[in-house]
């Protein structure tokens, strides 16, 4: 492992920010990361695919790149197995692997972006289905001490988008590896969500497979997310806001086609697609930013646009759904350095 000195991060960004970092390395295995440690530089930042994070400014410190990689079957019971998999491992990778060997429970998560030790941390999800659901544990090293501790279910604290490792822990840790529960055929599958069941159906399946369910899914983020390759984004930029059903009730009265779904306690989710689409914000280009055409929870780099840009669109994008609909936008996205 070496330490490399005022690296740029271009590559390590799906938002494609040319920013710095004072020092940088790549990290293959425990050791690496422990040597990393003993370097003494601080403050730490590990970074996993660069895809859920939007750097401001050039980052002071150590930037460690997660490179742990394996993919291993470690138990193997009747109906499922148990699959401990690297923290550095690309997730789409570990999907097809999973696919490939006939294993359910991850192939509605097909093309999010990201690494297998950065899904935990907000707890990926998309077309019913989210990591916490074929999460077993994890291992993760603690980056001040440098010791290893294994983190079950309920210690995670899973929620939408959200886990420990984006509050208390926040920070604080190297996920190592991460162990999740496959379904061995025949698999419990989840078509329900909307997309997913109209695009099974023009692909004319009437009983998918999971790589059906994969292949549908592929599709349907192709067509409606901007490649990182191509355009600089994140993904979902904001997260669906959570409100009472107070709220709803208002904004049904101007606008009774607004979609929601009920959640427990009388809450209720209002897509943040919607609402930023309401405004006006859907397509709209400022400067070398903009609000993606084809979803509007997408804020996205056309090329050369800096982080304080970025982070000035989404909040102009937060003040103006506030104003027009009293609800506050949250960040999905990791903003560095926090707010
Ligand atoms: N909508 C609009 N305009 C838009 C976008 C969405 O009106 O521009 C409304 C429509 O009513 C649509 C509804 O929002 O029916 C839901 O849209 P979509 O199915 O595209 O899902 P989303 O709620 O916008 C969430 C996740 C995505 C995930 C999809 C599918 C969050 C923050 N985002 O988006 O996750 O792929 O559901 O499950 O929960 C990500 O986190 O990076 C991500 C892409």
């Amino acid at each position: 492992m070496k330490i490399l000195q005022n690296v740029s991060l271009l590559p390590y960004n799906t938002f494609g920010l040319d920013i710095k970092a004072e020092h940088f390395a790549e990290i293959s295995s425990v050791d690496d990361l422990r040597a990393g440690l003993r370097a003494g530089i601080q403050p730490i930042f590990l970074l996993g695919g660069g895809s859920n994070v939007l750097f401001t400014q050039d980052v002071e410190g150590l930037v460690l790149k997660n490179n742990l990689r394996g993919i291993q079957v470690i138990r193997e019971f009747k109906n499922k197995v148990w699959v401990e998999v690297g923290g550095g491992e690309v997730w789409h990778e570990f999907v097809l692997w999973a696919v490939a060997n006939n294993y359910g429970g991850v192939e509605n998560l097909s093309l999010i972006p990201g690494t297998v030790g950065a899904a935990p941390i907000q707890n990926i999800g998309a077309y019913g289905v989210e990591l916490k659901d074929v999460f077993v544990r994890l291992n993760a090293l603690n980056l001040t001490t440098g010791k290893l501790k294994t983190f079950n279910h309920s210690v995670c604290r899973f929620g939408y988008r959200d886990s420990i490792f984006k509050r208390e822990e926040r920070g604080k840790w190297c996920i190592t590896s991460v162990v999740f529960s496959l379904t061995k055929a025949p698999h419990r599958l989840n078509t329900t969500y909307g997309d997913v069941s109209k695009t099974l159906e023009s692909n004319g399946i009437i009983s998918p497979s999971i790589a059906d369910i994969s292949r549908a899914v592929v599709q349907i983020r192709s067509s409606k997310l901007p490649d990182p390759a191509k355009i600089g984004n994140c993904g979902s930029f904001f997260k669906n806001p959570e409100t009472d059903r107070s709220v709803l009730e208002r904004i049904l009265a101007t606008h009774p086609q607004a979609p929601h779904y009920p959640l427990p306690e009388g809450r209720v989710k209002i897509p943040a697609g919607w609402l930023i689409e309401q405004c006006g914000w859907k397509g709209k280009r400022v400067g070398n930013t903009g609000c993606y055409e084809r979803q509007a929870l997408v804020v996205v780099n056309y090329g050369g646009a800096t982080g304080e840009e970025v982070k000035n669109l989404a909040e102009a994008i937060i003040e103006s759904v506030e104003r027009g609909f009293g609800v506050r936008l949250e960040a999905e996205v990791n903003i560095w350095p926090p707010l």
